[in-house]
Order: C-alpha cells, then sequence, then structure tokens
C-alpha cells in the first residue's frame, strides 16, 4: 500500500510503503522535453511506460542484471527496491543522434565504431550538463570502484538491449540509465527503461519509436509508445 509522496519528478512519482526497503514507483501521463520548457501529457504513456520497463528489468534479470524491480502492482505502478540514486545519468549511444549531432556534429543515422558512454550531472537547476569522471569524482558523486562497476553495467546492459530490440524488428540509437545503491551496498539499475529514456528507430522504415516524436512534434506520439508495448511485453 501507498503511504507517503517521498519524490515528485517530470515523468514519476515515488512512495513509501509498509517495508521500509521498498518503495512504489508510479508512472504519470506527463511529459517534458528540453529541461521541463516543453510540457504536455500523452494519454496513456504512464502505463505503457510501467509495462515496457517491467518488461525490460525481467529480460535484464535472466540476464544476471541486478534491478530495482520487485513487482508489478498495477497498470501503471512498480513496487521497487529502495536505493540511493547516484547523481549521474549514464547515456549510452549505439548510433549518432540528439545532442551527439547538436553538440559534436554528428550526422543523424552516422552508425558509431564501437557504443559511447557518456555522464551528465543529474540536476534540474543547472540543466544536466555533461560531465567526465573527473568531475563525478572532484563532485564525489561516486568513487572510481562504483563507478567503473557502472560502466560495466550499462556496456553490459546495451549489448543485451541491441539483441533484445534487434529480435523484435528495433535499432537501439541510445539510451539513458539510472544507478542506486541498496542499504547493502550493491549497485543496481534503477528508475526506467522506456521510449522516454531510450531512441528506438523501426528497423525496417526507421520512423522514430521514441520521445522525439513528443520533442520536435513528429504526431503519432502515443502510437509509437504502444507499438513499442506491443513489441516487447
Ligand atoms: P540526448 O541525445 O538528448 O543527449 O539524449 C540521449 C538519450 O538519453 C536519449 O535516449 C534520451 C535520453 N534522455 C533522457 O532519458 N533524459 C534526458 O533528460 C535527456 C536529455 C535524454
Ligand atoms: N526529460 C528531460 C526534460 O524534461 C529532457 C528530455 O527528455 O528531452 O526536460
Amino acid at each position: 500500500m501507498k503511504l507517503n509522496l517521498i519524490y515528485e519528478g517530470k515523468a514519476k512519482k515515488l512512495y513509501t510503503t509498509e517495508e521500509e526497503d521498498m518503495l512504489i514507483q508510479e508512472f504519470k501521463d506527463d511529459a517534458t522535453a528540453f529541461n521541463g520548457l516543453k510540457k504536455d501529457k500523452i494519454a496513456h504513456k504512464g502505463e505503457l511506460n510501467n509495462q515496457i520497463s517491467i518488461a525490460i528489468f525481467e529480460h535484464l534479470k535472466t540476464k544476471g542484471i541486478p534491478t530495482h524491480f520487485i513487482k508489478k502492482i498495477s497498470d501503471n505502478e512498480m513496487l521497487v527496491k529502495k536505493v540511493s540514486i547516484f547523481k549521474i545519468e549514464v547515456v549510452c549511444r549505439n548510433i549518432a543522434a540528439g545532442s551527439l549531432v547538436k553538440k559534436f556534429g554528428f550526422r543523424e543515422g552516422d552508425k558509431l565504431a564501437s557504443p559511447l558512454v557518456e555522464y551528465y550531472l543529474k540536476s534540474d537547476e543547472l540543466g544536466d550538463p555533461l560531465f567526465s569522471e573527473e568531475h563525478i569524482f572532484a563532485l564525489k558523486l561516486a568513487d572510481k570502484h562504483d563507478l567503473s562497476v557502472i560502466k560495466k553495467m550499462t556496456l553490459a546492459v546495451n549489448t543485451i538491449l541491441i539483441e533484445f530490440f534487434g529480435k523484435r524488428g528495433i535499432d537501439l540509437v541510445d539510451f539513458k540509465l539510472e544507478f542506486g545503491k541498496t542499504q547493502f551496498g550493491n549497485i543496481i539499475l534503477a528508475d526506467e527503461i522506456s521510449p522516454d529514456t531510450c531512441r528506438l528507430w523501426d528497423s525496417q522504415s526507421g520512423k522514430k519509436l521514441d520521445k522525439d516524436r513528443f520533442r520536435f512534434d513528429l504526431g503519432e506520439v502515443e502510437e509509437a509508445y504502444q507499438e513499442i508495448k506491443n513489441r516487447v511485453v
């Protein structure tokens, strides 16, 4: 049962439960982009992202990746392990898109020679700037050991998800992960993995099936999320 709301982000809420070490993560229909400048609702996004995230977390578990997911509570809620979240957004890219094109002049759609891992400071006030391992250590957001675990897990998740989506006719362009530490000191995958946090292109047509449809007003936003759900759940 949900007790107290302890966190409300742009797309999710977290509630305490009767269990000290478990939280309920509720997915909202709200969508934002460009650090909250663009705001709207996407019908059924909460339930679609919850169910897509569950299918992916369950698959990752079978491959040995520890995640915060415990069980499904309802269409738009999951029970998760309570963790202390690293203030780092870890992005992994296989194909150039988004800020890689905007900031560094890559051409959209160019395949990268190897996966590119980037770190962004998780701070709405500062606009989530791109930063380096050195900044992470200077800010004491993670130590060397923790960051090497996080990077290895990110690359392992990438390999697993390229295959997972590939079998479903989807190219995994890039994605963002968040990690947390349990009370026992274990690093596990947290947050969500959904069309809000990944770029997913249909392998045949190249059609964008992710939040870029919302960011850039491409239309058929809900349909794209539904298409991903149909292919992964
Ligand atoms: P970017 O190209 O805009 O830097 O985004 C890289 C990936 O990270 C993309 O799959 C979308 C995801 N992402 C988030 O999940 N949250 C964010 O706040 C941003 C900017 C990107
Ligand atoms: N989630 C971020 C925001 O609102 C950015 C994005 O996904 O584009 O603002």
